[in-house]
This record gives structure tokens, sequence and C-alpha cells, in this order.
């Protein structure tokens, strides 16, 4: 099995909740973006502060766990998970629910230069490169999220609404129809590229100024 089984493609990012252990074996969980580099190797930034980049550099291991459970999603990022939400192996941290999971195993620490993107001025954040040691499917159709799909859906619901709602309504579907556009050519395979092209040719026919 390789990354390829579980619908994760060189190139492309993805979303998933990373688990993973304190030196001194304190579970931990966060979701954080997945960034496919081959069919057995994975990366990820992380900012600074974040627990799960102290507790990849103590052990040097994560799990990367595919799900699509949204009471996770939330919680993970606000907060940590309960204890019951992992498995009961002592010496891994893993979530019982996952669809799937990635043992990864760590090859490679390099602080980045500071960010300046749409996200931050001056974040402080490192790369970290992986090898896949190990890959589980809970559920045989279990496929990692990538969220391009779901801002293409909205932009696709909102174009349906172009004609009923106000200048200003409609102003803000721009807005988020370039934010998106943006978002997606950074994250998803060419179809959703490709989905996107056709609704902003639709959109410029119909006279908005999308970008
Ligand atoms: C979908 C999603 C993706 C995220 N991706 C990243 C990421 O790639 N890198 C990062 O440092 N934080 C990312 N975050 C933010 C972290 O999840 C958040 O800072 C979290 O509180 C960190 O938890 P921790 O301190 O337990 O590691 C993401 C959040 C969400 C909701």
């Amino acid at each position: 099995m390789d990354l390829t089984d579980i619908g994760i493609e060189e190139g492309q990012k993805y979303e998933g909740i990373y688990t993973t252990m304190s030196r001194d074996g304190v579970k931990n969980a966060a979701p954080i973006g997945i960034v496919c580099k081959g069919k057995d190797k994975l990366g990820c930034r992380l900012f600074v502060g974040t627990t799960t980049l102290k507790n990849i550099m103590e052990t040097r291991k994560y799990v990367v766990n595919i799900t699509f459970d949204p009471i996770n999603f939330a919680n993970s990022t606000i907060g940590n998970l309960d204890i019951e939400e992992f498995t009961d192996d002592e010496d891994i941290a893993i979530l019982k629910n996952a669809e799937a999971y990635v043992i990864c195993d760590v090859t490679d620490i390099r602080k980045m230069d500071p960010i300046k993107d749409h996200v931050t001025s001056n974040g402080e954040a490192y790369i970290i490169s992986s090898d896949v040691v190990k890959i589980v499917k809970n559920n045989p159709c279990a496929k990692a999220l990538n969220r391009g799909v779901f801002a293409l859906l909205e932009c696709l619901t909102n174009y349906t609404r172009l004609d009923l709602v106000s200048k200003e309504q409609q102003d803000y579907f721009v807005g988020r129809f370039n934010e998106n556009n943006r978002m997606i050519k950074r994250v998803s395979g060419p179809d959703t590229i490709k989905a996107m092209e056709i609704l902003k040719k639709s959109m410029i026919e119909k006279g908005f100024d999308v970008e």
C-alpha cells in the first residue's frame, strides 16, 4: 500500500489530524496540512508555538490521521482531544475513529525563512520532511480531505445565487471566489483547478470582475 491508496497524490495538499506524543508520553492531536512529496514521503509546515512541533522535535515521529470527524477537527484546533479519542497504544498516539492513519518517521526538520504570506507577516515555522513507515486503513474507502473541493462547492452555490442578491452580496461572492481560487491553485489537483476556470469564465460572461 502507498499514499495513493488513501487518495494522497504527489504535489497536492490535504488536511488531517496529526497525533504526536511528548517525550514523557502525553498524547496530542491537532489539524495540520499534509503535503505529499512522493508515494511514501510526506511533509508539513509547523508554526512555532504548536505542541505538535515541540513533540515532533522531541520524538521525530508523528501519525497523520485521515478523518472526517467535524467534532474532532474543532476540538483539536481549539485544544487537545480527550484521552478516550486515542487508541490504548502506550507508545504511539493514534485516533480511535480514524478512517486511516499514516505513521511517519521524520527525516529532516528545517527552519523556514520568516514567512510573509496571506496568513502571517512574520510567522516563524519549520518544514518537516518524513518517510512513511506504515499505512493502516480502518475503512477500505478512506480518502484524505482536500479542502479545495469544499471551496469549489461554496463558489458554485454562491454562483447560483448571483442573480438573486444585492450588489453588496455579489461583491462579497466575487471576493469569496477570488480567495477560494487562490487557495485552490495552491492545494488542489488539476480537476478542481479546471472546474474553477470553467466557473470563472461563466462569471466573466455574466459581467463579474473576477481576478
Ligand atoms: C484544517 C486546518 C489546518 C491547519 N494546518 C496547519 C499547518 O499546516 N501548520 C500549522 O502549524 N498549523 C495548522 N493549523 C493550526 C493548528 O491546528 C492549530 O494551531 C492548533 O491549535 C495546534 O495545536 P497544537 O498546539 O496542539 O499542536 C491548521 C488548522 C486547521 C483547522
